[in-house]
């Protein structure tokens, strides 16, 4: 009898499931893709313009396209950091002594975008969390 509820919940759990994993339409998708590529350019934008830091560099002068910044090898141990960090963390790093400006908090919608260009130009690169 026991058994039988479990098969009966898992049944209900994977049916559920299913019925979630329904519940969008190609039009979500390309909206929600949408706003994602939205966040991408701003992401772009702020990567050329010399608006984050103080005296006037921009990321793409040492990092052209987002060149070596390597997101997918995050989160990893960061020398300059003396420890594990994030993506976001490294972005600061360059704020802070490249750019000679203010750290980004971490929920700043900006860090957000220069995260999603950074790692949308780097899309389809294995994910190699660690790796130096
Ligand atoms: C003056 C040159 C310079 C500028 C400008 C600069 N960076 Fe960097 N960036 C570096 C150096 C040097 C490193 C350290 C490389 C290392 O040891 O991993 C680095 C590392 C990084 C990394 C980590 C790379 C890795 O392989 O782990 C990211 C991400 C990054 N920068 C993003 C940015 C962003 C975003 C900006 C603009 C806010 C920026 N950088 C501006 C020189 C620069």
């Amino acid at each position: 009898m026991k058994r039988y509820f479990a098969l009966l919940l898992m049944l209900a759990f994977f049916a559920g499931g299913k019925a979630l994993a329904d519940e969008f339409t190609k039009e979500d998708l390309k909206k929600w893709h949408e706003a994602f590529m939205k966040v991408v350019e701003e992401g772009e934008k702020l990567f050329h313009s010399p608006t984050l830091g103080k005296n006037k560099v921009s990321c793409d002068m040492c990092h052209p396209n987002a060149a070596n910044t390597h997101p997918e090898t995050y989160p990893k141990f960061q020398k300059q950091l003396g420890k594990v960090v994030g993506l976001r963390d490294m972005i600061n790093w360059c704020i802070q002594n490249p750019l000679e400006g203010e750290p980004l908090p971490l929920d700043d919608p900006r860090l957000i975008a220069l995260e999603a260009y950074i790692t949308w130009e780097r899309r389809g690169v294995p994910l190699a969390p660690g790796k130096h």
